[in-house]
């Protein structure tokens, strides 16, 4: 319990605020703010849940300094180079907070999805997984990975295919039919969608480094190989005001990288110990809805050949199945696709300048110098006094006893007044669809699916059986093949 004592230092120490008050109050020791001033480490990040909040919403502040920049500039600054890039005008680029709003607003109208909606989406995804599968060769395709389908002349024909390929065409064809779904009226290809992904996978590096180390960017008006990709993928584009890419990149570019760490973990890494975490999520996409993303099923046994029924007086009675959702959970602590979330602040200190990278900042209100700080997210969802020391261990039952700091410490989806408007349905349900959409059509009783890669690196790395790489282009080697017995 709080002393009057413990309360009256603590306003002494700090500009006294509600929010850290109610902070005191209900979160755990492990959970509770900081003193500011000393908590950036050397690379400008901040790792306490405390202070990732504060910082994400612009409130951080440096001794008795606060941010003198609005949130949506203090958001835009370190976004500047995706803007140079993919010519995006949206929430995560523009200064001005009434089109911040506006787009945030008609992003949240465009995931809104009816049940007949979520039906349709995985015999969709299904169908272009397999096709993915069994039919597509880009065989001799410069820059793309590949190829997906191997025939060897004079030896039995085998199938391999690339998993990062896959996994980003079908997330890609899913945002398309459901988030752009009025935007998209052609009928790309499947190599159409693949290069456009790729793309955005270039261009997305290429941003960050630009940002980072000033490596010069080539802009969108210049790419052409970037912009051909587009209008492939949105021949009607131009009837449109506003740039594709400005809700595609929020909604693609997060989704595909946590799917295809999902499918990995499922597929190749606990099925054998746990495969019935596999078959919630196989079970789940086949009816998608509330009550089967949340439900922890009692395992069941065969007593007579007809009649299944539940294990009773024994331990295992008591363990229930996580649920998709405790699976989904768990792929979005273990692997947050936004690692970090970036900052500017202009404290008027002496580390702050004009300039990021190769990147000028063009509505900079009278050149005020800044500072890039970053929210370590990743730090905060494999904290050890948070998470336990298995932290880094892919393990979903961990979702069915959570404590109030673990809760706090997960923010897969930002924090506060810039929250994912995909955060309460649509992002973690997609998820889970794609992941067992993808799962089903791998599903084959008589042939067996194994990770290869001409890296022996790569395949040391697997069969340690370690926390993935979250890096975007790590699997981009990976491949896939069909081991059949009676072949
Ligand atoms: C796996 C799925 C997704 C993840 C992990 C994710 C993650 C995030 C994160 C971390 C933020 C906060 C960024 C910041 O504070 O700088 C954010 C914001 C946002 N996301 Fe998502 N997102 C996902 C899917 C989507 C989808 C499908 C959409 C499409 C509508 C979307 C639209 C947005 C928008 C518009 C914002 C800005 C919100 C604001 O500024 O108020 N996201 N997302």
């Amino acid at each position: 319990m709080l002393s009057l004592r413990h309360l009256a230092v603590f306003a002494y120490a700090f500009p006294l605020n509600l929010r850290r008050l109610w902070n005191l109050v209900r979160w755990p020791k492990s959970a509770q703010p900081e003193q500011t001033v000393g908590s950036i480490d050397r690379r400008g990040r901040v790792s306490d849940p405390c202070l990732c909040r504060q910082l994400i919403e612009g409130k951080l502040t440096r001794g008795s300094n606060c941010n003198q920049l609005s949130l949506p500039q203090s958001m835009a600054i370190p976004n500047e180079g995706l803007r140079t890039v993919f010519g995006i005008d949206n929430a995560f680029t523009s200064h001005d907070p009434e089109l911040v709003k506006a787009f945030v607003d008609a992003a949240r109208g465009r995931i809104k999805m009816k049940p007949e909606e979520w039906s349709a989406l995985t015999p969709m995804i299904v169908d272009v997984a397999r096709r993915m599968i069994f039919d597509f060769n880009i065989d001799g395709m410069d820059g793309l990975r590949g190829p997906a389908l191997s025939k060897e002349p004079g030896v039995p024909s085998f199938v391999k295919f690339n998993i990062t390929s896959l996994v980003q065409v079908v997330s890609l064809r899913a945002i398309l039919a459901t988030v752009l779904k009025d935007e998209a009226k052609g009928s790309p290809s499947d190599l159409e969608i693949l290069k456009l992904a790729d793309q955005i996978n270039k261009g997305w590096i290429q941003a960050r480094k630009g940002t980072k180390d000033g490596t010069d960017i080539l802009s969108f008006e210049h790419n052409e190989d970037l912009k051909t990709s587009l209008e492939a993928v949105f021949p009607h584009q131009a009837e449109y005001e506003s740039n594709p890419l400005n809700i595609l990149l929020p909604s693609f570019e997060t989704m595909w990288r946590v799917v295809l760490r999902l499918l990995l973990e499922l597929k190749f890494r606990t099925s054998r110990k746990n495969p019935e975490w596999a078959k919630v999520m196989i079970s789940f996409c086949w009816n998608v809805n509330k009550e089967r993303f949340q439900e922890r099923r009692t395992p069941q046994v065969k007593l007579a050949k007809t009649k299944a029924v539940v294990v009773e007086n024994s331990k295992s009675s008591q363990e229930k199945t996580p649920s998709a959702k405790d699976i989904v959970l768990e792929a979005l602590r273990v692997y947050p696709p936004t690692r970090r979330i970036y900052r500017a602040y202009a404290w008027g200190d002496s580390q702050a300048s004009c300039k990021l990278g190769s990147v000028d900042i063009d509505d900079m209100p009278s050149q005020l110098p800044f500072r890039i700080v970053a929210a370590d997210i990743e730090s905060c969802h494999l904290e050890t006094d948070i998470w336990g020391t298995n932290a880094a261990v892919f393990d979903p039952t961990r979702w069915m006893n959570t404590t109030r700091a673990q809760i706090h410490a997960f923010m897969p989806f930002g924090y506060g007044v810039c929250e994912c408007p995909a955060k309460a349905v649509f992002g973690p349900r997609m998820i889970g669809t794609l992941v067992g959409a993808l799962l089903s059509a791998l599903d084959d009783d008589e042939c067996q699916w194994e990770l290869w890669c001409t890296d022996d690196n790569m395949m040391n790395h697997l069969a340690r059986k370690e926390r993935l790489y979250l890096d975007r282009d790590a699997y981009d080697e990976l491949e896939v093949i069909q081991v059949c017995s009676s072949s």
